[in-house]
C-alpha cells in the first residue's frame, strides 16, 4: 500500500501528526483534521467560506444538472466514466492523485486500477463533496485512499509524488489554470502521466443541433482544450474527444 506524503501548502515542508491536527515544522502552521480529512487551505477561513459554500451547493445539485442534460445521460454517463477510467495510463501499484475529486465518482475505478498495493490521494475544496467521497471510502474499507480538503492552486503534497494525476471536470472554471498546471507539474514524478478532462465539444460538432443544444444548456461546452497552455509549459499533449464528442481529454507525460 502506498500513501502520498502530505506537505504544507504554504512552504511545502512535510506535515507531522500532532494529535487532532497536522503541524508544519517549517512555518509552524497547524491544520485541522475532521473525520480523517485534513483541511489544508492557506489563509484565514473567512477567505474560503463563500467559495466553499458555492462549490458545496454546486456539488449538491450536480446529479440534477446531469439529469437536466438528459435522462439517458444518467445511464450512459456513469458507463462512459467507467470506460474512461479503464483507458487511463495507470498500473497496479501506482500512486495516483484524483485532482478535484468532488463526490469521489472516480474513486472506485481508480482503486480498481491501482489495487491494494498502490495508493490514491483525492482532494477537493467542497466539504459536501468530500463527505460523500468519505462514505464511499469507508464503506469499501480502502486504507490506501486518503482525502484532503485543498485548493488546486496550492497542492498539499511533496514534489514528484505521483505516478499519475487525473482531473475530471473543473479545469474550465479554475481561477488560474496556469497556477494549477504548475502545481500538477510539481507533484507529478518525472515521466508520470497527467490526464485532464472537461466539457468542450469536438469542433466538428459545435454547429450541429446537438452541439448548439449542449452549449445552450451549459456554455462551458464551448470551451477548448488547454493545448496552447500545455505547449507553453513545454508539454506535448495528445487530445481526443470522448463521451460522444462532448468532453475533451488531454493527456501527456511529464519530461523525464
Ligand atoms: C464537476 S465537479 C467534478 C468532480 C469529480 N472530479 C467528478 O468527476 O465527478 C468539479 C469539482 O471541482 C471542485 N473545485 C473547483 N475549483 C476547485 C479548486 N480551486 N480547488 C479544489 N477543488 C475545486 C469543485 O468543488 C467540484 O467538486
Ligand atoms: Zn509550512
Amino acid at each position: 500500500m502506498r500513501v502520498a506524503r502530505i506537505a504544507c501548502p504554504r512552504c511545502w515542508q512535510e506535515l507531522h501528526d500532532a494529535g487532532r491536527n497536522l503541524r508544519c515544522d517549517g512555518c509552524r502552521e497547524v491544520y485541522p483534521v475532521a473525520r480523517g480529512i485534513p483541511s489544508l487551505l492557506v489563509g484565514p477561513p473567512a477567505t474560503w467560506e463563500e467559495l466553499i459554500r458555492t462549490l458545496d451547493w454546486e456539488m449538491q445539485r450536480h446529479p440534477w444538472v446531469v439529469l437536466k442534460m438528459s435522462v439517458a445521460a444518467c445511464t450512459w454517463l456513469p458507463r462512459a466514466r467507467q470506460r474512461l477510467l479503464r483507458s487511463l495510463p495507470i498500473a497496479a501499484g501506482d500512486l495516483v492523485l484524483d485532482h478535484c475529486t468532488g463526490r469521489g465518482g472516480n474513486l472506485p475505478g481508480l482503486r480498481r486500477a491501482v489495487g491494494a498495493s498502490g495508493g490514491i490521494a483525492a482532494f477537493d475544496l467542497s466539504g459536501y463533496g468530500l463527505a460523500h467521497a468519505l462514505r464511499t471510502v469507508e464503506r469499501a474499507g480502502w486504507q490506501n485512499v486518503r482525502l484532503q480538503q485543498a485548493d488546486a492552486h496550492r497542492l498539499p503534497y511533496l514534489s514528484k509524488t505521483f505516478d499519475a494525476v487525473i482531473h475530471f471536470g473543473a479545469w474550465n472554471q479554475l481561477a488560474s489554470p496556469e497556477r494549477a498546471l504548475e502545481e500538477i507539474l510539481r507533484v507529478t514524478r518525472p515521466g508520470g502521466w497527467v490526464v485532464l478532462l472537461d466539457e468542450g465539444i469536438e469542433p466538428k460538432l459545435r454547429r450541429t443541433l446537438w452541439g448548439s443544444l449542449l452549449q445552450w444548456a451549459n456554455p462551458l461546452f464551448g470551451c477548448d482544450p488547454p493545448i496552447a497552455l500545455l505547449q507553453a509549459y513545454g508539454m506535448r499533449p495528445e487530445v481526443r474527444w470522448v463521451v460522444r464528442g462532448m468532453f475533451y481529454e488531454v493527456r501527456f507525460r511529464t519530461p523525464v
